[in-house]
């Protein structure tokens, strides 16, 4: 089974859904550790009640991005990890840190990409007058939102829909493919070109 980190900043609740695709046997990966960069993410809690190793590092303790970036690859590496996982860990990373994990880390963003990269995906779908949206699994290359796709899932857009509730639909079809696109890389289904 592959060793796989979890990145997050916040809730956590793509990270559950990983923790609990991990419990089936056949599942070719395990989840050795959570890293958040704010102390305060409730996901910690989640990953810890789980038994799962956690570790939060600020980024603002740091004199630069790079030595922040450093130190979570130091961490990842002490706890031999294969694949990094992005859940709603919200910061930019560097190009150092993406091309070290390069082909070995993914990310789950709320839009079909190409379309809606960055923040407020759902607000500015709505505001486009979009009929369909939904999430996306990728590669994490240097470029925001911008590596190879591995899975996606679109939901319609419904009268009356809110940043909100679309939200909430989008983040239903986010739990159905994350932990499907990690068994893909985790057993070697997918792979991108170095
Ligand atoms: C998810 O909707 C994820 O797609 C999004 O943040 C939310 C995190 O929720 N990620 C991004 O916007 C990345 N730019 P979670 O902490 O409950 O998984």
């Amino acid at each position: 089974r592959r060793r796989v980190a979890i990145l997050i900043s916040g809730r956590g609740s793509n990270m559950s859904a990983l923790i609990e695709a991990a419990k089936a046997p056949d599942y070719p990966a395990e989840i050795v550790g959570v890293l958040s960069n704010r102390a305060a993410a409730p996901g910690l809690v989640t990953a810890a009640e789980h038994g799962i190793a956690t570790a939060s590092l600020a980024q603002s303790k740091f004199p630069n991005r790079e030595m922040f970036e450093d130190v979570m690859t130091q961490t990842l590496e002490g706890w031999h990890v294969d694949i990094v996982c992005l859940a709603g860990f919200m910061r930019i990373l560097g190009e150092d840190f993406v091309n070290h994990w390069a082909g070995r880390l993914i990310n789950i963003h709320p839009s079909l990409l190409p379309h809606y990269k960055g923040l407020d995906t759902h607000a500015r779908a709505l505001a486009d007058g979009a009929t369909t949206h939904g999430c996306t699994v990728h590669f994490v290359t240097p470029g925001l939102d911008e590596g190879a796709p591995i899975l996606q899932a679109e939901v319609p857009v419904l009268p009356g829909d809110t940043p909100d509730t679309l939200a909430e639909r989008v983040l239903v079809a986010e739990h159905r493919i994350y932990p499907e696109a990690l068994r893909l890389l985790a057993s070697g289904q997918v792979a991108v070109r170095a």
